[in-house]
C-alpha cells in the first residue's frame, strides 16, 4: 500500500459489488513504484446512489476513478462530455474531473488493441472474426474499426445481436462487419480470432464458444477471459500454433489508459501485470 498524507489523492474503482475487482492491488503498486501521493481505493455504490456518488467523489477532491458492473452504463448520462469511445459503446469505465467538467472514457476497448500491439500485433488491415454480441463485443470491435482492421465477422449464438452490433459498426465504416454463425470455418480464414463471450470462463472451464478446427499459420487467437488464464478455446488455438492472449492484457491496458488520464504519467505495465498474475493464481488456488 502507498502511504497516505494529508496531501495524498484518491482514485479509485466503483461497483456493485466491488470486492473481486483486481484494480486496487494493481494501481497501487503502480503508485508505489512510481513514488506518487495517490491512492487507489474500492468504493462499493448501489446503483441508486451512484449520482450522489459522483457528486460526492468532486466535491472530496478525487482525481477520477474506474467503474465496474453496473455502473458503466448509468455513468454515461451523469459525466459533461463522453469521450467518442464512451459514446459509441454507451458505457464509461473511466471518469476523470478535470477543473469543473467530468469527462467519461471507455478504455475497454483501446486497452485491447493497446494489448495486442504491446505483444507484437498490430491490428490496421487484419480479418477478424470476434465471438459475441454483447458489451466486451461492442466495445472491442469498435476499437477495431477505429484502429482500421480490414473486416470483421461477428459470430453470435443470438443473432439479431450481431446484426444490431453489425449495424454499428457499419455506421463507422461502412461494409466494414457482416453477421455469421457461430461456426469454425470462419475462423480458419482470419488473421485475428477473439472470444467475447463468456463461454469457458470458470467455474464452467470445460467449455468453449466454438470448437477451432484449422487457423492460418500466422493468426493471432485471443479469449478475452481472464480466469481461468488459459481457456480451452485457447489451448485448442496454441495446439493449432496459434499466437494466443488471454484477458490480462487488456485488463493491464485498460488500467494503463485510465491511469495516464488522470495522472498524465506512463505506468509500468510490466509492474500491473505481474500484480494482476499473482493475485489470479492467488484467488485460483484459494477456490
Ligand atoms: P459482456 O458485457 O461481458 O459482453 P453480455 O453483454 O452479457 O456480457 O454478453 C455475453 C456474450 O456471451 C453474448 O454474446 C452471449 O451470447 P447471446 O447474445 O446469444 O446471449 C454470449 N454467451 C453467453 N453464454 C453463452 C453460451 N452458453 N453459448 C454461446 N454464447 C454465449
Amino acid at each position: 500500500m502507498p502511504a497516505v498524507w494529508g496531501t495524498t489523492r484518491v482514485i479509485g474503482v466503483i461497483g456493485y459489488p466491488v470486492r473481486h475487482s483486481f484494480s486496487p492491488p494493481m494501481h497501487n503498486a503502480v503508485i508505489e513504484a512510481l513514488g506518487l501521493d495517490l491512492v487507489y481505493v474500492p468504493f462499493e455504490v448501489a446503483p441508486d446512489d451512484l449520482a450522489d456518488a459522483v457528486r460526492g467523489f468532486r466535491a472530496a477532491g478525487l482525481l477520477g476513478f474506474n467503474a465496474t458492473i453496473p455502473h458503466k452504463e448509468g455513468l454515461l448520462t451523469l459525466v459533461d462530455v463522453a469521450t467518442p469511445a464512451a459514446r459509441l459503446t454507451g458505457t464509461v469505465n473511466t471518469v476523470h474531473f478535470d477543473g469543473d467538467r467530468i469527462i467519461g472514457d471507455s478504455t475497454d476497448g483501446p486497452g485491447f488493441v493497446a494489448g495486442l500491439a504491446a505483444a507484437g500485433c498490430e491490428v490496421a488491415g487484419r480479418r477478424v472474426v470476434l465471438l459475441g454480441a454483447g458489451g466486451s463485443a461492442r466495445a472491442v470491435s469498435l476499437a477495431l474499426v477505429r484502429h482500421g482492421v480490414a473486416a470483421v465477422h461477428i459470430l453470435n449464438r443470438t443473432a439479431a445481436r450481431a446484426d444490431t452490433l453489425v449495424e454499428l459498426l457499419c455506421r463507422q465504416r461502412a461494409g466494414v462487419a457482416q453477421a455469421g454463425p457461430l461456426d469454425a470455418g470462419l475462423a480458419a480464414e482470419a488473421d485475428l480470432v477473439v472470444n467475447t463471450t463468456s463461454v469457458g470462463m470458470a467455474p464452467r472451464v470445460d467449455e468453449e464458444p466454438l470448437h477451432l478446427e484449422r487457423l492460418r499459420p500466422d493468426a493471432w487467437v485471443v479469449d478475452i477471459i481472464y480466469n481461468p488464464l488459459r481457456t480451452r478455446f485457447l489451448a485448442r488455438a496454441a495446439e493449432l500454433g496459434a499466437h494466443c492472449l488471454n484477458g490480462v492484457d487488456m485488463l493491464v491496458h485498460q488500467g494503463a489508459l485510465s491511469f495516464r488520464r488522470w495522472t498524465g504519467v506512463e505506468p509500468p505495465v510490466d509492474i500491473m501485470r505481474t500484480v494482476l498474475q499473482t493475485e489470479l493464481e492467488r484467488r485460483a488456488q484459494a477456490s
